[in-house]
């Protein structure tokens, strides 16, 4: 989603600016624009479409400047065109702007009977229209006053005054050398450079700069200058990503690199915390976890959207297996607006990769208000849901750049694995299947099989460009492959824009069976695991009827082989670990239809990364 970049110091700001644009591409976007501060007047540019079509416009600008502001902008408010690409221009102030101003169509009717006058549809410039009414207002009354007094004073009346959650970044004229701005439930992150100061929206944009950044405090006004940042609560620390991180590494897509590199993440996300004995507690804080969440634990709730939610509900088999714990998944959009019964030991664990989900942040508030034991799941350090959770379980997946997630489920579908067997021992419970001392084992040796099951990618690619004339594509699997085949659908569609469906097997017969024909791949997802012979009977039943199957099965097996049309065959795991191997060629099968159709697979159309609005 939007995309916000800010530099002020005493380098040429312009390269900077496009700098952090590109970086911040990944979250999806439609139009992007940048103002620069030029001696007594802005220069702005806008463009709808691609950063690099801003960039064309750029030859004989930004040459001196050292101060701007930049934004990539996802449409909500007012169709994506030039004219409502940021920055917005009011009066004497330029502002950029993330999230949404809820009660803008009420503030754009108060100030249109003052005489305002709008040159876009989106709620952006309301916001910045108000705040310089309220600054000639202000001035009016107090014309000796400095005009950055008065421009601070014009910025709280106008927060005041807005409903949202948003952050800004805005510069004023008169007020040379300085930034101004406020992040109010969307975030910013901001880094003291040796040669000024720089801000995004998005940690990839600093990087690249500077490891030690602070992600502002809400509802504190700041401003930047030369100098760095002045605002109370700033509180800087050194992030672990560096630079490389964000970089392709000879890839030709970062959701390619970002497949290969499961196999790290993924031991990534349990190095210094899987006991190497298999027998003690995971290496977390322990007690306080113990305290916070377990001890008294009556039911678990697990909230997430998308991807994430597909590792929630794989995770609601293990919780329910090895903890013996009630676990409810759902989806954030949804439990936000239900009626969710928060009884004494309820506990209430929320997932995502950035962090940053407006459905899934605003499920965590509804749980921590109706005092709720919460914890997250989170690939972002520092993130908003992160901080604002009871207990942390960071995965370790590192910057995932693609718009369609991959690493960052699979280092989710880790630490849920792990967690749900470590709260099963917390829980004292007496395991009486063997699936969790095998899945311990899983876990230990999961980097290397996923290295194996990698070493076959060009087949699965194979595969998936043959799927590209097929009128739909479905996913079916039992038990923990049922959310595998839901992700496999997933991925399958936002990245092909094919129709694509995953369905639990049992559930065939009751309505997708009507449209199978030779048309028709069904993708099934069938390891030698306790359901295995039920989704054979399965496959039995789409063969009658002509499906072409493609099976993705244990390697060796030959039963599966004569029934279906094409076959994968992987390494066996445990119960616990063998969801994690299976998702992998899903992805590339999907990787491999969208690019023999040609599509975007860095940055499918209509998605952004980060979803920060409802
Ligand atoms: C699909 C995908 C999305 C996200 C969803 C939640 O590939 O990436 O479905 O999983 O938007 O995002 P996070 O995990 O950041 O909360």
């Amino acid at each position: 989603m939007c995309g916000i970049v800010g530099y002020v110091g005493q380098k040429q700001a312009l390269p900077i600016l496009l700098d952090g644009l590109m970086r911040l591409e990944y979250r999806g976007y439609d139009s992007a624009g940048f103002a620069l501060y030029s001696k007594d007047h802005f220069e702005i540019k806008r463009n709808a479409g691609p950063v690099q079509g801003l960039i064309d416009l750029t030859q004989d600008c930004g040459k001196t400047e050292t101060q701007g502001i930049a934004h990539t902008r996802w449409a909500t408010h007012g169709a994506p065109n030039e004219t409502n690409a940021h920055p917005h221009r009011a009066g004497e102030i330029v502002l950029v702007h993330n999230g949404i101003i809820e009660n803008y169509s009420q503030i754009k009717e108060y100030l249109s009977k003052e005489g305002v006058q709008f040159s876009s549809q989106t709620d952006t410039e309301v916001f910045a229209q108000l705040i310089e009414f309220r600054r000639k207002e202000i001035a009016k009354k107090n014309p000796t006053q400095s005009a950055e007094s008065t421009l601070l004073q014009s910025m709280k009346k106008a927060i005041d005054e807005v409903e949202g959650h948003y952050a800004i970044v805005l510069m004023a004229l008169g007020i040379p050398g300085k930034l101004f701005g406020i992040q109010n439930g969307a975030p910013l992150v901001v880094s003291k450079l040796k040669d000024g100061a720089l801000i995004a929206s998005d940690i990839q944009a600093i990087i690249p700069y500077h490891n030690e950044v602070c992600f502002l405090p809400k509802g504190e006004i700041f401003i930047a200058d030369k100098d760095g940042f002045h605002a109370k609560g700033l509180k800087f620390e050194t992030i672990d990503w560096t630079a490389d991180k964000v970089e392709k590494n000879g890839f030709e897509s970062f959701m390619l690199k970002e497949i290969f590199q499961q196999p790290m993440v993924v031991a990534d996300t349990l190095t210094g915390r899987l006991p190497l004995d298999q027998k003690s507690p995971f290496m977390w804080d322990h007690q306080k976890a113990h305290e916070v969440l377990w001890k008294n634990v009556k039911r678990l709730y697990l909230v997430a959207c998308g991807t994430s939610s597909h590792a929630a509900m794989a995770a609601k088999y293990y919780f329910e297996r090895w903890a013996r714990l009630d676990c409810q998944v759902d989806i954030a959009s949804e439990f936000r607006y239900r009626d969710p019964v928060f009884e004494p030991g309820t506990v209430v664990g929320v997932i995502s990769q950035s962090g940053e989900t407006a459905d899934t942040l605003a499920a965590l508030r509804l749980a921590n208000d109706a005092g709720a034991s919460t914890f997250s799941i989170c690939n972002v350090p520092n993130s908003t849901i992160a901080r604002e959770s009871s207990f942390q379980y960071p995965t370790k997946a590192g910057p995932e750049i693609g718009v369609a997630s991959t690493k960052a489920f699979t280092a989710q579908l880790t630490m849920l694995c792990a967690l749900a067997l470590d709260v099963g021992r917390l829980r004292g419970i007496q395991q009486t299947k063997d699936s969790a001392q095998k899945s311990f084992h899983g876990l230990a040796r999961l980097p290397q099989d996923l290295d194996q099951v990698l070493s076959q990618s060009e087949a699965f690619i194979k595969i998936g460009e043959k799927l590209k004339n097929q009128r739909i594509i479905l996913f079916v699997g039992r038990g923990t492959m049922y959310p595998i085949a839901l992700e496999g659908a997933l991925k399958f569609k936002e990245l092909t824009y094919l129709p694509a469906e995953g369905f639990a097997a049992g559930e065939l017969k009751h309505g997708p069976i009507a449209y199978i024909d030779p048309d028709v791949s069904i993708i099934t997802l069938a390891p030698k695991d306790e359901w295995y012979s039920k989704t054979i009977s399965n496959l039995e039943e789409i063969r009658a009827r002509g499906g072409h199957i493609i099976a993705i099965g244990t390697e060796g097996d030959t039963e599966i082989q004569k029934i279906s049309n094409e076959f994968i065959g992987l390494p066996k795991s445990a119960w616990g670990t063998q969801p994690i191997l299976s998702v992998i060629p899903l992805q590339l099968l999907a990787y491999g239809c969208a690019k023999a159709l040609g599509r975007n697979i860095d940055k499918p159309r209509n998605l952004a990364k980060s979803v920060t609005v409802e």
